[in-house]
């Protein structure tokens, strides 16, 4: 089975969120289960490659020269890099203030058309395609073009453009068309085989006009090929026993690790070393994550009590009132801004308590990658939460606590409920046993990917 994976992110080479490591993760699973995956991403620049192939694919004018690099990556393996004009930039998406490129949409369509222009060429069984980046291909695929897949794995970014986009992106363009714009994604939702979501409550959510972000019609419209998918992690890399960017390793049956942990991070933080509850937040700093909801709580938390802290990076008003009230409460609350890969790992590890107040979540990894820390969640009851963290106090083998609704208060009472559970070392050890027993891995995931793509092509054979 072949198949062209493409994605505008994918760890280690360009990572900006979740999809750079769902992608690196489906795809590295897909290839241990033996499918000839092709992951095709746009050539950002400065990616080194061995044995190299290069060739230029043959496109309309307006794409400019596309020119594709495919070889060895010393840590993904195969990988098939494609320059178009203008996608060769420091950050996917990112201006150095922090603002988006102005030609966003355009650089994608681009790099979209030559992706149609590399399906031609290669004639691969099934394509799978994800988020908006991607979607325009599918306006320029000819009749005999294989299954087609796409992944929704956030669909607040559409990449809408204006209309003139139109006349160009290929023969099905209609269904591109957008109150008056181009949408890259409404058009690959329209035509997709199926659609994915990277969860199973993200894919009912979607459908609602609260959560469809304009396309809930739409969806509703493809419901019966609309399913959802829940993302994994990986397992090798957040692994609590092997870990080498945590300064002790522990198991489930071996917790005194953690505690070295915790002590570390608590330091690190600069709080007292005591049992006080210590709960952490890893987060991009947007909307979505809700981390404004913390704000009015931060002066309330030695009432509950409990310390927070918080890595984050991305709005710049939000990070400038965490580093207030981090001056004002430095007993109970600590802000590191930034992304760092290797902090994150000890507020995974040495944390009592991890929170992810999001007004929205497609799936989430963070609360994965904290439970197999022993880190039980705090979480809004929205998408990908919903599948991951049943709460403790109403379900059997409940694995975090969940606020009913994305406001300050119901995420108060649920982290009053949290640090009240963590007092005794009885309960607490229970649930950290428990939760880091949980398969979180792409080894499930994977396989109804594969199941997924078999079925599909064994239709298209049949008709
Ligand atoms: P999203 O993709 O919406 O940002 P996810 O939970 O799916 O959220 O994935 C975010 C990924 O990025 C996780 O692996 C998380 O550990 C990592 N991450 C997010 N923010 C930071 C940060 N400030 N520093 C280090 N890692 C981060
Ligand atoms: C997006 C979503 C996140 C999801 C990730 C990977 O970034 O915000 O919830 O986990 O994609 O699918």
């Amino acid at each position: 089975m072949r198949v062209i994976f493409a994605t505008a992110e994918l760890s280690p080479v360009a990572t900006v969120g979740g999809l750079a490591a769902a992608a690196a993760g489906l795809g590295r699973e897909l290839r241990r289960g033996g499918i000839d995956v092709d992951l095709v991403m746009p050539d950002y620049g400065n990616v080194a490659l061995v044995d190299e192939v290069t060739f230029e694919l043959d496109v309309p004018d307006w794409v400019g020269t596309a020119t594709v690099r495919r070889g060895r990556h010393a840590e993904v393996g195969m990988l098939t890099l494609v320059s178009v004009p203008g996608i060769a930039r420091p950050h996917p998406y990112l201006q150095a203030d922090g603002s988006g490129w102005e030609d966003n949409s355009e650089r994608f369509f681009r790099f979209s058309r030559a992706l149609a222009a590399l399906i031609e060429r290669e004639r691969p069984d099934l394509v799978h395609l994800n988020d908006w980046h991607t979607g325009s291909a599918l306006a320029a695929l000819g009749p005999d073009a294989p299954p087609t897949i796409v992944s929704i794995h956030n669909l607040a970014y559409q990449g809408v453009a204006d209309d003139s986009w139109l006349e160009r992106i290929g023969a099905h363009a209609s269904h591109f068309e957008w109150w008056g714009g181009t949408n890259p994604l409404s058009g690959a939702i329209a035509l997709a085989d199926r659609i994915v979501a990277v969860s199973p409550h993200y894919a009912e959510e979607i459908q609602t006009p609260e959560d469809g972000f304009g396309l809930d019609g739409l969806l509703r419209d493809r419901h019966d090929v609309l399913l959802g998918i829940l993302n994994g992690i990986d397992t090798d890399v957040w692994d609590p026993s092997s870990d080498p960017l945590i300064p002790a390793n522990f198991t489930a049956s071996s917790l005194e690790g953690k505690a070295t942990c915790r002590g570390a991070l608590v330091e690190r933080l600069g709080f007292d070393a005591d049992r006080i509850p210590l709960a952490t937040v890893v987060t991009r700093l947007t909307d979505q994550k809700g981390i404004d909801l913390l704000v009015p709580l931060i002066p309330l938390l030695d009432q509950i009590p409990l310390r927070l802290g918080v890595l984050g990076s991305g709005d710049a008003a939000l990070a400038a009132d965490l580093h207030r009230l981090a001056a004002q409460h430095p007993e109970s609350f600590a802000f590191v801004e930034g992304y760092d890969e290797a902090l994150s790992h000890l507020m995974f590890a040495g944390a009592d308590l991890f929170l992810m107040p999001s007004r929205f979540e497609p799936c989430g990894l963070t609360q994965m990658q904290a439970m197999r820390y022993g880190t039980p969640p705090v979480v809004t009851a929205v998408g990908g939460l919903v599948d991951t963290v049943p709460d403790v106090d109403r379900q059997r083998g409940g694995v975090g606590f969940v606020a009913a609704e994305a406001t300050p208060e119901h995420l108060l009472a649920a982290m009053f409920r949290a640090a009240r559970r963590l007092r005794t070392a009885r309960d607490r050890t229970t649930l950290q046993k428990r939760i880091m027993s949980i398969d979180w891995s792409w080894s499930q995931p994977a396989q109804t990917y594969a199941a997924l793509y078999a079925d599909l092509i064994a239709a298209e054979q049949r008709s």
